[in-house]
């Protein structure tokens, strides 16, 4: 099956409104459309007679090692995709050896996810007003072995998103952000027609006042590398350099936040000149082929983060579901090296693609 294919299975599979906070976006959902567009305007570039008997996927992350420049995006509430939640999704990630990042409002364990996972893991965060909250995620994550901490910079709140208004929809009662205090979840829950609890939630919870002083907060409280996710900008790539970050997120959040962005894989070359390899850059949005993990190292990435496909493998049938979505993706990358001409994953460069 094609990751396509997965799509189409898990829609199947899932209710309606849960589907629709999956798969929706924001606003008029233009940057869904955008971000695919994107990378559909990139082609690529072979070079012939290069000896690609053995071809290495193989990278290094922040020192995290991976199988592949390949990773998962942090998504909350897995288990509105499945039961076993995170816990499926960590097993699969580790399977491939994958990167699996965990979003602060996971519906299984940060201890559970890690006792289950082969594989490194990263704790993503959203700054919330209550910061002793954060700063016990991040003991926590330092215990159970998480290896980095990204922080979602383009999310001072929960965009508009007009599926989930219309669907009303919440949280079902029986899916909770198990690390975080229940008191500070609770506007996530208890629908209301016309009204997102999810974007409620977070006028309610989230910190819109934090600027780039406010870091150095979570440097005191951490050695573990951080990461920004959500940076569209070549300045905001100078400033996060100048502030320490050791890697940048390019990402529009899967077109579920500002609507009319750059979409992020137009915005990466000019982050890429900007960091000129002072931090590690990821990109994610609409990577749905291994073709776009080259399109993405030859724009500039060290990597890609994948979002939905990985929840369509979930739903599909838990973590052999999550396995194969990966596997699809891994294979068609190393098909996509060997017919390039590129051996290790270092050597995609800009002269690999050119915009149609
Ligand atoms: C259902 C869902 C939940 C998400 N939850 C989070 C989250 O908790 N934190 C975050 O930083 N991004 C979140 N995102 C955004 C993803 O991390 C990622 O940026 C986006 O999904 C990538 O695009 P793609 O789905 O087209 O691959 C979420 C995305 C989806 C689809």
């Amino acid at each position: 099956m094609t990751l396509l294919e997965y799509e189409t299975a898990a829609r199947e599979r899932l209710s309606g409104p849960v589907w629709d906070f999956l798969e929706g976006g924001s606003g008029t959902e233009s940057m869904v459309l955008a971000g695919r567009a994107a990378l559909d305007r990139i082609q690529l570039r072979p070079r012939v007679l290069v000896d690609v008997s053995t071809c290495d996927s193989r990278c290094s992350l922040l020192g995290t090692q991976l199988m592949a420049p390949v990773g998962i995006a942090p998504m909350a509430y897995h288990q509105l995709a499945h039961p076993e939640g995170e816990v499926a999704t960590a097993r699969a990630a580790g399977e491939a050896g994958a990167l699996l990042t965990v979003s602060m409002f996971a519906s299984r364990t940060l201890e559970d996810i890690a006792a289950a996972a082969t594989g490194p893991l990263w704790l993503q965060l959203y700054w919330l007003r209550q910061r002793d909250l954060l700063a016990g995620l991040i003991r926590r994550a330092e215990d159970a072995g998480y290896q980095a901490l990204v922080l979602t910079v383009d999310a001072p709140r929960v965009a508009h998103r007009p599926r989930d208004a219309r669907n009303g929809f919440a949280v079902p009662a029986g899916i909770r952000a198990v690390n975080v205090s229940p008191s500070v979840m609770s506007a996530s829950h208890g629908g209301q027609a016309g009204e997102s609890a999810i974007a409620r939630h977070s006028k309610e919870q989230f910190d819109p006042s934090i600027t780039w002083e406010d870091l150095a907060w979570i440097r005191e409280r951490t050695r573990l590398p951080l990461v920004l996710k959500g940076v569209l900008t070549g300045e905001d790539a100078n400033l996060a350099v100048r502030y320490g970050i050791d890697g940048l997120v390019v990402s529009n959040h899967g077109g579920r936040q500002l609507d009319f962005a750059q979409p992020a894989a137009d915005a990466l070359p000019e982050i890429a000149e900007a960091v000129a390899g002072r931090c590690q850059l990821i990109l994610d949005g609409a990577i749905r082929h291994g073709a776009d993990i080259a399109k993405a190292l030859c724009l500039g990435a060290d990597a890609v983060f994948i979002g939905r496909p990985a929840l369509w493998g979930l739903a599909h049938s838990g973590t052999s579901g999550v396995s194969a979505v990966l596997q699809v993706l891994l294979d068609e990358f190393a098909e996509v090296m060997a017919l390039m001409g590129v051996a290790r994953v270092q050597d995609f460069k800009s002269s690999g693609i050119v915009h149609r």
